[in-house]
């Protein structure tokens, strides 16, 4: 049985806590990555039709000699194809790179409120066929914002099964995750470790000399101890070890405020603002 703990979604599916991410990966380390992470534990890859990576997820996670269902795989929507015809054909398009019959979960990656005239609405609609038909396990969300899954919750019939969001130490989106937290909503942090620009922190640096642990297993631990799910990035095999052993240690609730005192508002947040994003790849 696996160290990691699952994490219950509202539509009866669940979701290994701590995956591992693969934005950013060069297509061609992909595969040899994501075949280490599996080695080291990891059972969850979260991708995106937008990293370009699709295709080497299934290559890497087909060399593991896992099956199918051991691993749970993360795709998400192309900010191209908000349009119901070109999420529907888009979608086709993450099984067939995969070279799976269906994801664990499908996400719209942004809202993009400025474009397709702020209508995310029926691309959500069009997101309900794909869990309809089976072919994506769960459906959710990627950097909405509280109004916008309000809009989802008059408009439409499903509550999304997670929301993935910015969440690290510099920026703990708190609001957001309290909807999320109300509504069933699992909140999903990304760049959990704001791609390592808060692990020279003195107060995690400090907690980490305490605890016997490394900054990153720190700033991990306290995601999970929040209740979030996490799927840092690495290429490094040692680091891929590193950031999965945070299951055999724990933080004090003053560590776990100290760590949330370092939030700057919205001087904290490393990626763009979900309401002004409107980047589509061309
Ligand atoms: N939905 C969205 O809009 C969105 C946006 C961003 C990210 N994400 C998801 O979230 C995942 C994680 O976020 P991220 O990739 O932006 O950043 P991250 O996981 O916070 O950080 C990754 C960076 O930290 C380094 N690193 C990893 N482990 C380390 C350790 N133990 N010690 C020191 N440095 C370490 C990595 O270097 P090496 O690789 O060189 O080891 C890499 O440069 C992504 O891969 C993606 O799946 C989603």
């Amino acid at each position: 049985m696996s160290v990691v703990p699952n994490i219950n979604l509202n539509d009866g599916n669940f979701i290994p806590q701590l995956g591992f991410g693969v934005f950013q990966i060069d297509p061609r380390e992909t595969a040899e990555a994501v075949t280490e992470a599996l080695r080291v534990g990891y059972r969850h890859i979260d991708t995106a039709e937008m990293y370009g990576n699709e295709r080497e997820v299934g290559e890497g996670i087909r060399a593991s000699g896992l099956d199918r269902g051991d691993v749970f795989i993360t795709s998400k929507l192309n900010n191209r194809y908000h349009e119901p015809e070109d999420a529907r054909r888009a979608f086709d398009e993450t099984l067939s790179a995969l070279g799976y019959d269906y994801v664990d979960l499908f996400l719209i990656h942004w809202p993009l409120p400025t474009l397709y005239d702020g209508d995310f609405v029926s691309t959500w609609k069009t997101m309900e066929e794909f869990k309809g038909d089976g072919r994506a396990r769960s459906i959710g969300v990627s950097n909405f914002q509280i109004e916008h899954l309000e809009r989802l919750a008059a408009e439409t019939d499903t509550v999304p099964a997670v929301n993935q969001i910015e969440v690290h130490p510099y920026f703990t989106n708190d609001a957001v995750r309290a909807y999320g937290q109300e509504h069933g909503i699992a909140t999903e942090a990304w760049s959990p470790i704001a791609q390592g620009g808060v692990l020279d922190a003195p107060t995690i640096t400090g907690i980490a000399d305490k605890v016997g642990k490394t900054p990153a297993q720190v700033v991990l631990r306290w995601h999970v101890q929040r209740g979030d799910i996490v799927f840092p990035k690495s290429v490094t095999p040692s680091r891929m070890q590193e950031n999965f052993d945070i299951f055999d240690f724990e933080l004090t609730s003053t560590d776990m405020e100290e760590i949330s005192d370092l939030h700057q508002d919205e001087d904290g947040r490393t990626g763009p603002h979900p309401d002004t994003f409107d980047k589509v790849p061309s």
